[in-house]
Parts: structure tokens; C-alpha cells; sequence
């Protein structure tokens, strides 16, 4: 029998009291398979970063339960705590403040294996070498300075300094978002590979629909804190039910839509040439 990863259960989560305050994150349930993936897509300000910081523990929920692999992660020894920090890492939104800026990418990359004490240091520099590559940077990456680096490196070592531990499960925030078409393709690819060969599961926030429907199994649509529309990603990216994921799922950029509509655009400049 498979356990699933995260059961999410009516968790919330306000910054702010008082009768007028709503939550950032209210009442939301979800369940993410092992080796599956959901995705979640809403607005700015919907609470999908928050929420995401809840179920690590970043951030304290005020109510609502999660439970990792059946463990209760608001009851998990400090020990347990560790282990799950190792099998579940979460890759901020922005790699700007995510990263030490004084470091150089070899020592982001250590940092974590340092304080979770894994390995030797030849096996350190195998597992670095290795999350290197799994996103696509050169070895000689490793000397510079993350600050000299382009945004789109930038989210890529953020990446890696996640897959540096071996986790079970990712969390992204908003992972390909700083990147150029050809480098978020590869970086998709890349995430598309991991899950294959090592069963990892994630849990991914876009805003782009071409992200998540490339990603994710399961999708919900966040409004104001609140799940208002939750199923398979065919059901909820191609007969979305709410009106608010209506509307997402219209203004969405399509990318076969565009193509048509170029094709169709060039078709009449085509025949006039002739
Ligand atoms: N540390 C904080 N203190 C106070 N309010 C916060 C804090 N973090 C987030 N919020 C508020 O909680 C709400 C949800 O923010 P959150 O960052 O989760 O949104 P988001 O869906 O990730 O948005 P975006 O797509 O812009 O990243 C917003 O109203 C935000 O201002
Ligand atoms: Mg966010």
C-alpha cells in the first residue's frame, strides 16, 4: 500500500486579527500522492507562498493539520523534524533572497549537506557535482559568486541546493518563472526526469497554466486563501468549473492557441505571395 505524502487538512493561517482580517490561507485541504504532483495557481496575494511556508514549517498554521508520510508534522520530535526537513525542500519564490549573496555557488550548495552533516566531503562534491547537473549548469559554476550570477543561474542553484539532500519531496514556488523560454524548458525537462527516476513528489505554484499543465497531476485554484476549485489538471486547466478559474484559464497565453492563431494569421500572407 502506498502512503500518500502530504495530507493537508483544513489548514489556516492569518497574519493579520481583528474582524476585518482575512486569512491568507483559510481552510484548505489537499492530499499529494507519492511521486505525484499538484499544482496550485491564483492570483497574487491568493496565499499560495504561505501556504507552501505552513506545510515545512516556515511558517506556524493557526489551525488545520498536515501530515507527511502519516507522521503529524506539528507533532514531530525534533529529530523527525530534521528528517523531514532533509526529505521535504521547499525552493522560495525569489532565488535573490533564497540564496546567501556573499557565497559562491559551491558553498550554497554545501551549506545544506553541512548543516544536515551528510556525507563525506568526496561525497558531498559527488552529490553537488550531480545536482549540477541535473539542472543544467557547468561545473566551473561552482567558483562564482552567487551574486554575479543571471537571475535565471540564480533559480537554477536554488533548485539544486534542494536536490543536494536527496529529497523525497519539492515544493516550488513559482520555479521557472525568472527564466528564458528555452532555459524553463529544460528546467521543466529536468523536473519531468527527477520524478521518473527517483519517484519525487512536488508541490508546484505557477502562474503560468503551460507550467502546471506540464507539472502537475492535480490542481487547485486559490482565491482570497481559500481552494475554490480542486480536481485532476484535465478537469480543472480544459472544463474549469468555477468562474474564477474560468477567467485564469481564458486570459492563460495557450501555447497551441497562439500557435493556431499564427499559423492562421501567416496563412493568408503565404497564399499572396504566390
Ligand atoms: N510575513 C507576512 N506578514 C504579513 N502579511 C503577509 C506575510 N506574508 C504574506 N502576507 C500576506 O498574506 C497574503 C498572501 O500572500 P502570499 O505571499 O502567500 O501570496 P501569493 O499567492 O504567494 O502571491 P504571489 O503570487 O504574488 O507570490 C497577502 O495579502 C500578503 O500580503
Ligand atoms: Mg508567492
Amino acid at each position: 500500500m502506498t502512503t500518500d505524502s502530504f495530507v493537508c487538512e483544513r489548514l489556516t493561517k492569518s497574519f493579520a486579527h481583528g474582524p476585518d482580517a482575512a486569512p491568507a490561507v483559510d481552510d484548505v485541504s489537499f492530499t499529494l500522492g507519492t511521486g505525484r504532483s499538484f499544482g496550485i495557481v491564483g492570483e497574487s496575494g491568493a496565499g499560495k507562498s504561505t501556504l507552501l511556508k505552513c506545510l515545512v514549517g516556515l511558517l506556524p498554521a493557526d489551525g488545520g493539520r498536515v501530515t507527511y508520510e502519516g507522521q503529524d508534522v506539528g507533532r514531530m520530535s525534533r529529530q523527525e523534524m530534521r528528517a523531514y526537513r532533509r526529505r521535504v525542500q521547499l525552493v522560495l519564490q525569489d532565488p535573490y533572497t533564497s540564496l546567501p549573496v556573499n557565497a559562491t555557488v559551491a558553498q550554497a550548495l554545501e551549506e545544506p549537506l553541512a548543516i544536515h552533516r551528510l556525507g563525506s566531503s568526496q561525497d558531498r562534491r559527488a552529490r553537488i557535482l550531480r545536482a549540477l547537473e541535473s539542472v543544467s549548469l557547468a561545473q566551473r559554476t561552482l567558483d562564482r559568486g552567487i551574486r554575479t550570477l543571471s537571475g535565471g543561474q540564480r533559480q537554477r542553484v536554488a533548485i539544486a541546493r534542494a536536490l543536494v539532500l536527496d529529497p523525497q519531496t519539492l515544493l516550488l514556488d513559482e520555479p521557472v518563472s525568472a527564466l528564458d523560454v528555452s532555459v524553463r524548458a529544460q528546467v521543466l525537462n529536468v523536473l519531468i526526469d527527477l520524478q521518473e527516476e527517483r519517484g519525487l513528489g512536488y508541490v508546484v505554484v505557477s502562474h503560468d497554466l503551460n507550467v502546471i499543465k506540464i507539472l502537475a497531476d492535480e490542481v487547485a485554484v486559490m482565491l482570497k486563501g481559500r481552494f475554490v476549485e480542486q480536481g485532476s489538471a484535465t478537469q480543472v486547466l480544459y472544463s474549469p468549473r468555477h468562474e474564477y478559474s474560468q477567467l485564469l484559464v481564458s486570459v492563460a497565453p495557450s501555447v497551441e492557441r497562439s500557435l493556431e492563431n499564427r499559423a492562421q494569421r501567416e496563412r493568408p500572407a503565404v497564399a499572396g505571395t504566390v
